[in-house]
């Protein structure tokens, strides 16, 4: 005879502990609507690591060796790592016809730039901020970094390989696919001269240790991540990004994001292509209380 396992059910309080330990940790907030989310979701998690309850659960999540691991894992599995190479093409317009060039006349004595893209999930936007460097290549003999970040680990695995398939390629046009792609197992293959550019690190956005050594940036693209974040995880981001940036830096958001509410730091921009924000060149302002 067969016996089913007991269903697991995530009590109140089990939600409530889990849920905070994940917003501590990376600014993730699920409210109330979305226990059922977390319970159906979390509920594989307990077989896996071979445990009764939610209340082990929320302990391995707390103390084990491997809990930033877990942690990373069970985002992967609560939220979202859609993207695409070229998303967004009007703001990648600004960034190249008008940003690039005046980065470009700003910084000809040191002739460094660095650029982060922080919440690369698989790869696709840093990748995509090289090939537009290297297509306009207005920059020789500069020193030209780009830094991509994710908190998971299993999509920093995928930027680095840098192989991808049809899905991300839904809006590059057949110019870039070509000079910058060869195809191999599973799809196509970033060249190497595009990967020479970025570095792809593992790096939680709330890791205040690990976003000191990251150094100072000239321009941020943060796009579609702090929409998953409530007032006070933004609010702690924007700052640290505001921190990294250079003065007269830029910062990139999301389509759907803005810094209402959040920051008073920065000065909106509205250039041809699109809106972006831009910290002074003579810091003043403060993130928002
Ligand atoms: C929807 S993807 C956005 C990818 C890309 N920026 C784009 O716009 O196409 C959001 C990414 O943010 C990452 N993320 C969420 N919280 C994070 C945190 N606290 N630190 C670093 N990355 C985080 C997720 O793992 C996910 O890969």
């Amino acid at each position: 005879m067969l016996f089913s396992q007991p269903e697991q059910q995530l009590s109140e309080e089990e939600f409530r502990l889990i849920r905070d330990l994940i917003y501590n940790h990376c600014g993730l907030f699920f409210d109330s609507d979305n226990k059922y989310l977390l319970d159906r979701r979390l509920l594989p998690r307990l077989a896996l690591h071979s445990l009764s309850g939610f209340r082990d659960y929320y302990q391995f999540l707390k103390y084990d060796r491997k809990k930033d691991e877990e942690i990373s894992d069970i985002l992967d599995i609560l939220t979202t790592n859609e993207t695409y190479f070229f998303r967004e093409s009007f703001q990648l317009d600004a960034f190249t016809d008008e940003i690039l060039p005046e980065l470009k006349s700003l910084k000809q004595k040191d002739r460094t730039l660095r650029i982060w893209s922080a919440g690369c999930s698989t790869g696709e936007e840093p990748y995509t901020i090289a090939m537009l460097m290297l297509e306009k290549n207005c920059f020789p003999g500069w020193r030209i970094e780009i830094v991509g970040s994710d908190i998971s680990h299993r999509v920093v695995q995928v930027a680095r390989k840098g192989i991808y398939g049809k899905s991300s390629f839904r809006s590059t046009d057949q110019r870039y696919l070509e000079r910058f792609f060869t195809e191999a197992p599973g799809g196509y293959r970033i060249c190497d001269e595009v990967r020479e550019l970025v570095t792809i690190s593992q790096m939680n956005l709330f890791d205040a240790n690990r976003l000191a050594l990251l150094g100072k940036m000239d321009v941020i693209f943060c796009r579609n991540v702090i929409i998953y974040f409530d007032q006070g995880s933004k609010k702690k981001v924007i700052e640290s990004f505001y921190n990294t940036l250079r003065p007269a830096g830029y910062l990139l958001l999301g389509h759907s994001e803005s810094l209402m509410n959040v920051s008073t730091a920065f000065a909106l921009r509205h250039l041809k292509s699109d809106m972006v924000y831009q910290k002074s060149a003579v810091p003043t302002g403060g993130v928002a209380k």
